[in-house]
């Protein structure tokens, strides 16, 4: 199962669905926000949040098909981070078209980013039980304290492997956690299986934010729909780069303080050069598949079953 499309045809009828609801039922009362929202949805992505939580109801024995709007509400949630976070990140592009900044500005893109978060909960404390709405509310919380770690981080070339994944359990592996724990949650599953299902979710979002790490410096613009590099213009310490540093090479080490306090984005492909002469990209290809192990060792209590060889599948779709 490759990350961008899924595998079996129950799987692609639900994702249809879960479209069909962005298309025909999202709606808020403010037209603009509305818009911006739409826009962002009709872009693409690669839906990977609602597909866990649909894979997790089914993976403990409940019906998907009752789950598509909790499914929704989790891409919505990833959407409303997404524009805030370009925000943050001074980035231009996202799925291939002007991040929702560019358009519209800052200042509509955080009250959008805002008034979504705040539409999805209207709806989840209507419509879902506890622990739920506690769950998002938690989520979000660890969203934007991981964000906040990563920027008082900006540009401290001794960031920790520690720390680095904290910030990447918290800014993004929250929220995949999230999406297998409710769709477990709202699957009926009992608490082993709710935990197995979270812990899978938290291994796979890590191990997902590495890749995403990994290819800012390997992919380019075109294939990412969103700028390649950023994080290095950014100053932002990510994994590839901690673990070319660790390698202990004294003029790797001066050649990227200098590019941070120079400021000069030119530096970068050589930069690049670096991590990879350094060992940085095998050793974070080596710390992916240590957490795709993880997750898919958090699933082994789940009953065997086709919605958790999914799961399995997505998993190791990290790998390539
Ligand atoms: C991007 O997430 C943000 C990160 C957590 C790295 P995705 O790579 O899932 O973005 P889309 O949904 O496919 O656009
Ligand atoms: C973003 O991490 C995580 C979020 C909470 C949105 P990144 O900043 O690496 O995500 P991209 O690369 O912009 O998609
Ligand atoms: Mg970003
Ligand atoms: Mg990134």
């Amino acid at each position: 199962m490759s990350l961008v499309r899924s595998s079996s045809s129950t799987d692609e009828d639900l994702e249809a669905l879960v479209e069909l609801f962005f298309r025909e039922r999202f709606s808020t009362d403010n037209p603009i926000i509305t818009e911006a929202v739409k826009r962002m949805l009709r872009a693409g992505g690669k839906r990977l949040r609602p597909r866990i939580t649909l894979l997790s109801a089914a993976a403990c024995g409940g019906n998907p098909l009752d789950h598509l709007h909790l499914a929704a509400y989790m891409e919505l949630i990833h959407v409303a981070t997404l524009i805030h976070d370009d925000v943050v990140d001074n980035a231009q592009t996202r799925r291939g078209v002007n991040a929702t900044a560019v358009d519209y500005g800052n200042r509509v893109s955080v009250l959008a980013g805002d008034y979504l978060f705040a539409w999805i909960f209207k709806n989840v404390t209507l419509n879902y039980p506890h622990p739920v709405p506690h769950v998002l509310s938690a989520t979000l919380a660890e969203i934007c304290d991981g964000e906040v770690l990563q920027l008082q981080a900006l540009g401290n070339l001794d960031l920790s492997l520690e720390t680095y994944v904290e910030i990447a359990r918290k800014k993004t592996a929250s929220l995949f956690a999230a999406s297998a724990q409710c769709g477990a949650v709202m699957g009926g599953a009992g608490a082993a299986d709710i935990a197995a299902l979270r812990a899978f979710g938290e291994a796979f979002g890590i191990a997902f934010q590495m890749r995403d790490d990994l290819l800012d410096v390997t992919a380019d613009e075109r294939s990412l729909g969103k700028p390649a590099a950023n994080d290095l213009v950014e100053r932002k310490t990510t994994l590839p780069l901690i673990a070319a540093l660790a390698s202990g090479d004294g003029d790797f080490r001066a050649e990227v303080r200098r590019f941070y306090e120079a400021g000069r984005n030119d530096a970068i492909p050589e930069v690049v050069l670096g991590i990879e002469r350094e060992g940085g990209l095998r050793a974070t290809r080596a710390q992916i598949a240590l957490y795709v192990e993880l997750a898919k060792q958090a699933l082994e209590p789940i009953t065997a079953s086709a919605a958790k060889k999914d799961l399995a599948q997505l998993t190791d779709a990290l790998l390539y």
